[in-house]
């Protein structure tokens, strides 16, 4: 696998994954309502970070991708001191106490097994203040995610645009299905084209390990928290059939 599968994404991530479907919205409104401190675990170019702290409120983001926190960096600089960024792996937070811990756009797909899934969880509700809560959300195996048929899938373009300076980019996707890890592995390709013809190609890949709700609840409860509320959308639509996205709410137990 690629060390960091996000480093030649970073400066344009924004424009190329951002869902643009709610989930900042979701997650400010939740932090206005739990208070801060927040942290953002996988907070990536700190997309979600910067929604809740443009609402008065402290957030620290990690994140194990330099490159993806230059990005955060950058972007936040007129945050100030709300907002602030640490390198560190998923099960190695920061700081704390926190009020909430959020962890968006399938960040936590990333951990590679249940172990991992569970030293993560565990790491988050001991930063977490008692009656603190986490939220998180991940795309579920249903929908395109459910089809677990051997081989590799064509690339698919998912983003062409051209910078200010004559430069053509184009990000394309492909992936397999590992049902026997329950996983998915997926390459990104970037290429860039002056007039000239075609200068640079990077290929990342990134491995993730899908979970169920009830494998993520059971987690959960594994982990010291107890499940709040559980939506299939980032309008607190109902889980339910056609859902293709879980959005978790779960609340530091004891
Ligand atoms: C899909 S991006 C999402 C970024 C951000 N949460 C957002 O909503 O835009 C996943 C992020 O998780 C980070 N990540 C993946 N595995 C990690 C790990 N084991 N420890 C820390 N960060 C990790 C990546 O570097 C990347 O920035």
């Amino acid at each position: 696998m690629t060390a960091d599968p996000y480093g030649p994404l970073a400066a344009f991530y924004e424009r190329v994954f951002d869902p643009r479907n709610g989930d900042a919205g979701f997650y400010a409104a939740l932090a206005r309502r739990e208070g801060g401190p927040v942290l953002d675990a996988g907070c990536g170019t700190g997309r979600v970070a910067r929604a809740i702290a443009a609402q008065g409120i402290a957030v620290t983001g990690y994140d194990r991708s330099a490159a993806m926190l230059a990005e955060a960096g950058r972007l936040a600089s007129a945050a100030g001191p709300r907002l602030s960024f640490h390198r560190a792996e998923l099960e190695s937070p920061p700081g704390g106490p926190f009020a909430l811990v959020v962890c968006a756009a399938d960040t936590f797909l990333h951990c590679v097994d249940q172990a991992q899934q569970l030293a993560v969880l565990a790491g988050w509700r001991a930063v977490t203040r008692p009656g603190g809560a986490l939220a998180l959300d991940v795309t579920l195996p249903a929908g395109p995610w459910a089809d677990w048929e051997e081989g590799e899938r064509p690339w698919q373009p998912l983003a062409v645009w051209d910078e200010a300076d004559g430069l053509r980019r184009e990000v394309s996707l492909r992936w397999r299905a590992e049902p026997w890890r329950q996983g998915r592995r997926a390459w990104a390709r970037i290429e860039e084209w002056t007039a000239g013809g075609p200068v640079r190609r990077h290929e990342v890949e990134v491995a993730l390990r899908l979970v169920t709700g009830g494998e993520l609840r059971l987690l959960l409860e594994r982990t010291g928290w107890r499940v709040e509320a559980e939506y299939g959308d980032f309008d607190a639509g109902a889980l339910g059939p056609g859902s293709e996205r879980l959005v978790v709410v779960a609340r530091a137990a004891g």
